[in-house]
């Protein structure tokens, strides 16, 4: 594909522009170089030239992630058949490397990966330096599976935000009124996937989840519902589809329907009844005029590439989290891929941090493209085992994470009525930072205490576990500034009512 513009009009810019950059190229640059270098194919709104004919910048999982990619890409272009946001394109990029130094690769792809509401990192003239380097042997244009293949896309959200689970425990025939129940377990579900792995529970439970169904245009919508359990979608306030029943979830008993629907946003919510058995629960749905089934849960097995994504990575400098079965924890287990290349498996079953490992995060393809149930083992190296089993008091219960603003996860466990645990993560210089504290609702700011919640049942205090193995030579671990033995296991703490112990887990070089 080539195109042409007014050659002067051009010339001018670029004189222009090479005024302005004699010093180091902030996004503002990048935005005007874009527009000079990039928009004529991709659009001035990252939307793709020529109503579409050309792939989309604008929320494109190309520019998403790793910037590598996106480097790659523009220094030897791109060929052959891609699928972006649905839709495949057959088209040739010609490579930008030649004409375009570092740093104003870097400032474009700045820009593009931050606008639009792109949300990845920015990009330096030092990585785009160095991966020219890499790539300097090469004459080609990339093919979308070679360059996939290197830098795998990262995982790729549902339509539903603000998406909260809630779990009830009771053997019911049919769905029940929940609004006389009162749910055993609520949780935050960041990825916005309904997913049955978000219950601890295999038979006899209830699960609810209602989130923002955001609708990016005005039209029908067409949502397809299976399930093994009797299951009902209620959409902005009345049922769309309901199953009745239990049974095979093979699609005999799926039902579709059509939903008329403004742009913007509406509120979803999803009933699901589980009697013993299998359990599963599958939606489906299309945009207005896309044949394209998109998922709002874990594709049904018999999809088999439901999504893009492969290797998990952190998405610039937030954390990836990756809610499945993850091999060597337990069922209910929440990843989270730092940056830097540091990870953790917390157990929502346990209440404690089991795995950490360095490198890779997590493949995720056996997961994607073939049945739903299979383990993902970490895919990098230094695993360390720190928990096997509960050591919090029997009663505690997982109230699910939060994120702060960089994505960073704080677990959230209830120990009683009024006493809650905080297990925040964070990747600092290479090391991994826990840090632990228990809140006493019951306490004042000022030291009073009303009703006091701290009991013999409920002391002011709780011990939990900095790592119950041995951890052997591989790793030392600091509390609140002082080591801890590091070499033998079991290794229990306390940690006070208003006081916050910090620990730092760090693998020896
Ligand atoms: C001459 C037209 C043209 C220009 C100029 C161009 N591209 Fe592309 N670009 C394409 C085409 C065509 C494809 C898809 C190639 C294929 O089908 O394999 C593409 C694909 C891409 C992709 C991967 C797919 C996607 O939509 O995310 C990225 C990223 C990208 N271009 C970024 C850029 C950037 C940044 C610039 C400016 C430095 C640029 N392109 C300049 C035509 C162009």
């Amino acid at each position: 594909m080539r195109f042409r513009t007014n050659n002067s009009n051009l010339m001018l810019q670029r004189l222009l522009l090479g005024l302005m950059f004699a010093s180091p190229l902030s996004a503002q640059d990048g935005q005007q170089l874009f527009t000079l270098y990039c928009s004529a194919c991709h659009a001035a709104d990252g939307k793709g030239a020529t109503g579409g004919t050309f792939p989309p910048l604008a929320g494109s999982p190309y520019l998403a992630g790793d910037p590598d990619r996106a480097v790659k890409i523009v220094l030897k272009g791109l060929t052959g058949p891609v699928d972006v946001l649905g839709k495949t394109y057959n088209l040739e990029m010609p490579p930008q490397g030649a004409t375009l130094p570092e740093d104003q690769i870097a400032a474009i792809l700045t820009h593009v990966r931050t606008s639009w509401g792109n949300q990845a990192g920015p990009v330096t003239a030092g990585q785009v330096k160095s991966i020219r380097a890499a790539v300097a042997d090469r004459a080609m244009p990339w093919t979308a599976p070679e360059i996939l293949k290197l830098h795998p896309l990262p995982f790729e959200k549902t339509a539903l935000t603000n998406l909260k689970s809630q779990v009830y425990k009771g053997e019911w025939k049919y769905l029940p009124d929940f609004a006389k129940l009162k749910a055993e377990n609520i949780e935050e579900e960041h990825d916005g996937i309904i997913s049955l792995t978000d219950s601890p529970y295999k038979e006899h439970y209830a699960m609810v989840w209602e989130g923002t169904f955001d609708a990016a245009t005005d039209g029908d919508y067409y949502f397809r519902l299976d399930s093994a359990g009797a299951a009902r979608i209620i959409f902005d306030g009345d049922i769309l589809t309901e199953l009745n029943g239990f049974g095979p979830m093979d699609g005999s008993r799926a039902q579709g329907d059509i939903s008329t629907r403004t742009k913007g946003p509406h509120s979803i919510r999803v009933e699901y009844l589980q009697h013993t058995g299998a359990q599963g629960i599958a939606i489906g749905w299309k945009a207005p005029g896309s044949t394209e089934m998109k998922w709002l849960t874990d594709p049904p097995a018999t999809v088999s590439k439901p999504r893009e994504s492969i290797l998990l990575a952190p998405n610039g400098n937030r954390p990836v989290i990756y809610r499945n079965f993850i091999d060597g924890t337990t069922p209910r287990a929440i990843g989270v891929g730092f940056p830097g290349g540091l990870n953790l498996a917390y157990s929502a079953d346990n209440l404690a941090p089991e795995l950490l490992w360095t490198g890779k995060f997590i493949d995720g393809a056996n997961k994607w493209l073939s049945r739903g149930t299979d383990k993902n083992p970490p895919a990098g190296e230094n695993v360390v085992t720190l928990s096997k089993k509960q050591n919090l008091p029997k009663e505690a219960k997982f109230r699910g994470y939060k994120l702060d603003p960089a994505g960073n996860p704080t677990f959230v466990i209830q120990l009683s009525p009024k006493r809650i645990l905080l297990d925040s993560w964070s990747a600092e210089n290479g090391a991994l930072v826990r840090k632990i504290s228990l809140i006493d609702a019951s306490s004042n700011p000022d030291g009073t205490s009303e009703e006091p919640d701290s009991t013999v049942e409920n002391p002011n205090w709780v011990e939990f576990s900095v790592c119950e193995e041995a951890i052997g030579d591989k790793m030392t671990v600091q509390m609140d500034g002082g080591p801890i033995r590091s070499s033998t296991g079991p290794m229990i703490s306390i940690v006070k009512a208003g006081k916050q112990t910090t620990l730092i887990y760090r693998w020896k070089p």
